[in-house]
C-alpha cells in the first residue's frame, strides 16, 4: 500500500470527495453547490440554504414550504430534555450544554434506518428544527428561567431570538442574524465537519454525529475563536491602544484571534459580508465603540502579517453582529453551530452515500521490546 507523508493537521490532504462546498482560499471563493455565498447571503434565507445543501439543489416554491412546515412542527423538545437540561450546571459552557442536549437526542429517536430516506429526512428536521430551541432554552433556564415554547408564526431566525430574549425580534435584526446562519451553514472539510463524517463513517446515529462535531466546534481555534475576539476587543479598550496591542501580541508570538485560515491567503469572504451586515446595524441602531477597534485591529494585523496571507477570517466581525443584536458573548459558538448543522448533515448524507470506515494510519515513532518493570523498581 502507498504510505502518503505524514502531514501535521492532515494539511493538503484530500479526507473525501465531495460536492457540498467549495473554497478557492486565494481568490476569496467560497460556494455552495456551486453558488457563491455572496449571491446566497443576498437573495436565500437559511432554511432554503440549508436544503440546498443538504439535498443539492434549490427546493421548488411546494418543496419549500413543505419543508419550513415541517422544520416548523419539530421546534419543541420533549419535557424530559427540558427537565435533563434544567440539571444542567448554570456556570458550564453552553455548547457543553449542547453537546449534551444533542446527544441526548439520539436517546429518544435512536432508531437506526440509515438506508431509509424517510428517516433521513426526519433527523435533518428534527435537528435543524430542534437545535436552536435546546440553545434557547438552556440560555433561559441558566437564568433561572422556563425556557419559552417555539411560535408557529414566525420564521426560523425570528423565532430563534423570540426564545432567547421573550421578544419579538426587529425584522432587520432578524434578517441580519438569517444571513449570519447562511454565511456559517457550510465551509468544506473544516475540524468539525471532518469529525462529523469519522462518527457518521461508523454508521452511528445522526445524533451522535452532531454532537461529535458540536464538541469539535467548541475549541478556540475553531468555532469558540468569535468569542475569543470580543474578550480581545475589550482589552484593548480604545482605538488608540490597538496598534500597541496588536504589535506587541505579534512580537510575543500569540494568535490573534479572528484572524488567518488554513485555506484562505485573502481574506475570508464572509468577513467582508458580516462587516458590512454590522456597518449597516451601526447605522440603523447606533454605532458600536468596539467596531472602530475592531477596524484599526484589523488594519495592524493586515500590514504586520498581511504578507504570510494571514486576514480577517469569519469569526472576526460574526461577534460584532452577534453583541450588537443583545447575543451574550458565550452563545457566540453555540450559535455558529445551530447554522453548521446544516453543513454536517449534508456531509453526513455524503458520507452515507460511499461510506468507508475512516481508519488511517500513523507514523509509529516509539520504542520496541521494551521490558516490564514491577512497580517497586520503578523510581
Ligand atoms: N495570528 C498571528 N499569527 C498567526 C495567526 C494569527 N491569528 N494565524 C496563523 N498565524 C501564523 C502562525 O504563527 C504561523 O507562523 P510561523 O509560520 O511564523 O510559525 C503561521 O501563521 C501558520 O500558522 P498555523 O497555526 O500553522 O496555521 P494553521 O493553518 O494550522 O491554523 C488557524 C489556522 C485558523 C487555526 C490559525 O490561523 C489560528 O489559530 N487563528 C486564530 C484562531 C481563529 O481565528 N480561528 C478561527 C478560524 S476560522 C473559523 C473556523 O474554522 O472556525
Amino acid at each position: 500500500m502507498a504510505v502518503c507523508e505524514y502531514k501535521p493537521g492532515l494539511e493538503g490532504i484530500p479526507a473525501t470527495r465531495s460536492e457540498v462546498s467549495y473554497v478557492d482560499g486565494s481568490q476569496g471563493l467560497l460556494e455552495y453547490r456551486g453558488i457563491r455565498i455572496e449571491e446566497l447571503a443576498a437573495k436565500s434565507n437559511f432554511l432554503e440554504t440549508a436544503y440546498l445543501l443538504i439535498w443539492g439543489e434549490l427546493p421548488s416554491k411546494t418543496e419549500l414550504e413543505k419543508f419550513q412546515d415541517e422544520v416548523r412542527y419539530h421546534r419543541r423538545i420533549k419535557y424530559r430534555i427540558r427537565d435533563m437540561m434544567k440539571c444542567f450546571p448554570e456556570t458550564g459552557h453552553p455548547m457543553d450544554a449542547l453537546q449534551a442536549s444533542a446527544a441526548a437526542l439520539g436517546l429518544f429517536y435512536s432508531r437506526r434506518a440509515l438506508d431509509n430516506p424517510e428517516y433521513i429526512r426526519e433527523a435533518v428536521v428534527r435537528l435543524l428544527a430542534k437545535i436552536p430551541t435546546m440553545v434557547a432554552a438552556f440560555q433561559l433556564m441558566r437564568n433561572g428561567n422556563d425556557p419559552v415554547q417555539p411560535r408557529d408564526d414566525l420564521d426560523y431566525s425570528s423565532n430563534f431570538l423570540y426564545m432567547l430574549t421573550e421578544q419579538e425580534p426587529d425584522p432587520f435584526a432578524a434578517q441580519v442574524f438569517d444571513v449570519c446562519l447562511t454565511l456559517h451553514a457550510e465551509h468544506t472539510i473544516n475540524a468539525s465537519t471532518f469529525s462529523a463524517m469519522v462518527t457518521a463513517s461508523t454508521l452511528t446515529d445522526p445524533y451522535a454525529v452532531i454532537a461529535s462535531a458540536v464538541g469539535t466546534l467548541a475549541g478556540p481555534l475553531h468555532g469558540g475563536a468569535n468569542e475569543e475576539v470580543i474578550a480581545m476587543l475589550d482589552e484593548i479598550g480604545s482605538v488608540e491602544n490597538a496598534r500597541p496591542f496588536i504589535e506587541s501580541a505579534i512580537a510575543q508570538k500569540q494568535k490573534i484571534m479572528g484572524f488567518g485560515h488554513r485555506v484562505y491567503t485573502v481574506k475570508d469572504p464572509r468577513a467582508t459580508i458580516l462587516q458590512n451586515l454590522a456597518e449597516q446595524l451601526f447605522e440603523k441602531n447606533g454605532s458600536d465603540p468596539y467596531y472602530d477597534i475592531a477596524v484599526e485591529v484589523e488594519k495592524v494585523v493586515e500590514e504586520k502579517l498581511g504578507h504570510k496571507g494571514i486576514y480577517a477570517n469569519v469569526d472576526f466581525y460574526s461577534g460584532l453582529v452577534y453583541r450588537h443584536l443583545g447575543i451574550p458573548t458565550d452563545l457566540f459558538t453555540p450559535i455558529f453551530a445551530i447554522a453548521r448543522v446544516a453543513g454536517w448533515l449534508a456531509h453526513w448524507k455524503e458520507q452515507l452515500a460511499v461510506n468507508r470506515i475512516f481508519r488511517p494510519t500513523q507514523e509509529y515513532v516509539g520504542n520496541h521490546g521494551v521490558s516490564y518493570l514491577p512497580i517497586e523498581k520503578r523510581s
